[in-house]
């Protein structure tokens, strides 16, 4: 087993001869899958299976932070308009997905389906123009052109990051939810209550049983889920869309 060497320890080692699945930094062995080198004398952690950058001394996540002159941090700005989801995590299964939605809750994996319809009568365009994408807002609504809009919001009693299916269903409680707690980077983290991750858990079937499709739901790091066993922690990454090119009519 591949010993996770610190930072520190690397330094002493300096000059020994690497080992398989190791690699040399300035003359450092280190492994490619927990630090990335650069200029052959930097060495940051890949966090999450994102790497980290330099600054100024420092390493930092470019989903959070620019660094300015080479040498002191800014904050991204938020995000603002439209935006998709990525995961990001060290479990494979969690690696570069998208996250969809479909029944009512934003899901990630392969068996999580993108669940979208459209009427052509009610559709202020084509239904043949929507990419179906999932596609959220800042302003807490989803990307559709439902009349009486949909919106994402967090389960007040599970944490779990769902939306609505749009009609009479919509409890005003749940709209007032929407976006509550969130914070979005431009094209960096969505983190919840300044907590730069989320928890995946295995959607399960009533009765306990796992579902054929696997598919991830996604809750907030609550006190309460982070208890739970299960689930793995995971990040969420916004990317900037054109909601007029990528939504839906509606999200089913
Ligand atoms: C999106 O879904 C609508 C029907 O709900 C369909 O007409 C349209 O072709 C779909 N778009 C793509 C890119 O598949
Ligand atoms: C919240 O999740 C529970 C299951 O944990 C579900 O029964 C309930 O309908 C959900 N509430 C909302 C507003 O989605």
């Amino acid at each position: 087993m591949a010993l996770r060497l610190g930072l520190a320890f690397l330094a002493l080692a300096a000059g020994v001869l690497a080992q398989e699945g190791e690699q040399l930094c300035g003359g450092a062995p280190y492994w490619s899958s927990d630090y990335t080198c650069y200029d052959d004398s930097v060495l940051c952690p890949v966090s999450y299976g994102i790497p980290t950058f330099p600054c100024g001394g420092a390493c930092y996540h470019r989903e959070m932070y620019r660094c300015v002159a080479g040498t002191s941090l800014r904050l991204l700005p938020r995000a603002a308009g439209s935006f998709g989801l990525t995961v990001q995590g060290t479990v494979s299964y969690a690696h570069s997905q998208e996250v969809r939605a479909c029944g009512g809750y934003l899901a990630f994996g392969a068996g999580a389906r993108e669940c979208t319809s459209c009427v052509p009568e009610l559709a202020p365009k084509n239904c043949a123009a929507y990419q179906n994408k999932t596609v959220l807002q800042t302003d807490g609504k989803m990307g559709s052109d439902l009349p009486g809009h949909q919106y994402w919001y967090l389960n007040t009693t599970d944490g779990a990051l769902m939306y609505t299916l749009g009609g009479e269903a919509n409890g005003p409680d749940e709209i007032a939810t929407a976006g509550k707690g969130v914070t979005i980077y431009q094209d960096g983290f969505f983190s919840y209550n300044g907590l730069p991750y989320w928890l995946a858990c295995l959607r399960t079937l009533p009765g306990g049983t796992v579902g054929t499709g696997r598919a991830y739901r996604i809750y907030a790091p609550t006190p309460d889920n982070l208890a739970k066993t299960g689930c793995d922690q995971i990040k969420l990454v916004s990317y900037g869309v054109q909601f007029i090119d990528q939504g839906a009519f509606k999200y089913n």
